[in-house]
């Protein structure tokens, strides 16, 4: 017997990066932070009492929320606190769309859109990236003329790192006749002043992602939140959110994190410094990146180099160095390459160049 739904049977499922137990591994394959989490953190877990795991967390984050929210000029009836980014990715569906709605995305996107609109049974309607990856002119107008009920879009955009004018992320939410979901899991690498949660103030179907998993280093902590109108928010607050969805230790460490602010952008400076000179550096390898405003990089493996992208990926593992390579259109002679430490940096430089001496 398959007691499958017939739509899970028939999807794949999501692919997660490889995690390896081995300490030595050089992991640039999934985007974390290479600095630790803020001293707070430790702070938080080396005065906690575990007498107060006896009773339930705070359902709804309110503590959390309240920082949110002060940190972005908003209330906290504009905010939700979720199991990391990818929890309001569903809770948006599960809250917004119905099985059989269609779902907006670009090609290429983050891979985790279609697999939660596979779980939903929403068709997917794409629409492929100009060659520089830029958003397509026409795009707003498409998805209209598709009826799709909601558009994710990522910025800066994964796995390119490419980011959006503010201007023309708020035309889009103006143009669209769906929710927009504004997902901003890497915006802390921007290297300049770029402020989008006002814009919830001027649309009303736009709905922003951010994560503590990548500008906080907390990605194994599963801890995000959602920025939106409050009648976006309080439909997935108070009706289809798990009853207490972050546990207390999480909400203790993300408040601590996201309170210390001076900490956490002394690294985004360190990660931008870090990821101009990986490119620099590459391009005198003869590897051009994409203009990346993320913490990682999209890099053009030409054949000449190790026969391309799939094979360094292969050689660079080999040597315990992890980088993301994507077998997929338009991705195939690329690799992602997340911005590590200083010193990370430099063995990836020098195991290329020496790959490269050898060919
Ligand atoms: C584009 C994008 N959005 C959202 C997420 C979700 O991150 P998390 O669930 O760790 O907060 C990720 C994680 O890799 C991502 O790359």
């Amino acid at each position: 017997m398959n007691f499958e739904r017939e739509n899970i049977r028939r999807m794949a499922g999501y692919t997660s990066g490889e995690q390896p137990d081995n300490e030595l591994v050089i992991k640039l394959n999934t985007n974390e932070n290479p600095y630790p989490p803020s001293p707070q953190v430790s702070e938080v877990l080396r005065q906690f009492n575990p007498e107060s795991l006896r009773r339930y967390p705070p359902a709804t984050a309110q503590k959390f929320r309240q920082l949110a929210a002060e940190l972005h000029g908003l209330d906290p009836g504009n905010v939700i606190a979720t199991r990391g980014g990818d929890e309001l990715l569903r809770l948006v569906i599960t809250t917004f769309v119905d099985p059989g709605e269609k779902i907006g995305m670009t090609d290429p996107t983050y891979s985790l859109y279609p697999v939660l609109a596979q779980i939903q049974n929403c068709p997917i309607v794409e629409m492929p990236l100009m060659a520089d990856w830029s958003l397509p002119a026409e795009f707003a107008q498409s998805m209209n003329d598709a009826k799709v009920k909601l558009t994710f879009l990522v910025n800066p955009h994964a796995p390119t790192g490419v980011l959006m004018p503010i201007d023309q992320v708020s035309n889009l939410a103006s143009e669209l006749n769906s929710i927009l979901l504004l997902d901003e899991a890497y915006i802390n690498f921007v290297d300049h002043d770029y402020q989008t949660s006002q814009l919830i103030k001027q649309h009303d179907n736009l709905v922003i992602l951010r994560t503590l998993s990548k500008g906080y280093s907390l990605a194994g902590l599963r801890f995000g939140y959602g920025l939106a109108d409050h009648s976006l928010i309080e439909p997935m607050l108070n009706k289809t959110r798990d009853s207490y969805n972050l546990d207390f230790i999480s909400q203790l460490i993300a408040e601590a994190a996201i309170a210390d602010q001076d900490y956490v952008r002394g690294n985004w400076r360190k990660v931008i410094i870090e990821r101009n000179r990986l490119k620099v550096q590459l391009h005198e390898l003869g590897i051009i990146c994409a203009e990346s405003q993320a913490n990682f990089l999209l890099a053009t493996i030409p054949e000449s180099i190790n026969s391309g992208a799939a094979e360094l990926y292969q050689q660079l593992k080999e040597r315990q160095i992890l980088v993301r390579y994507f077998n997929a259109a338009r991705l195939g002679d690329k690799l992602r390459i997340s911005v590590g430490t200083q010193e990370e940096n430099n063995q990836l430089l020098s195991a290329i160049k020496g790959l490269v001496d050898q060919h």
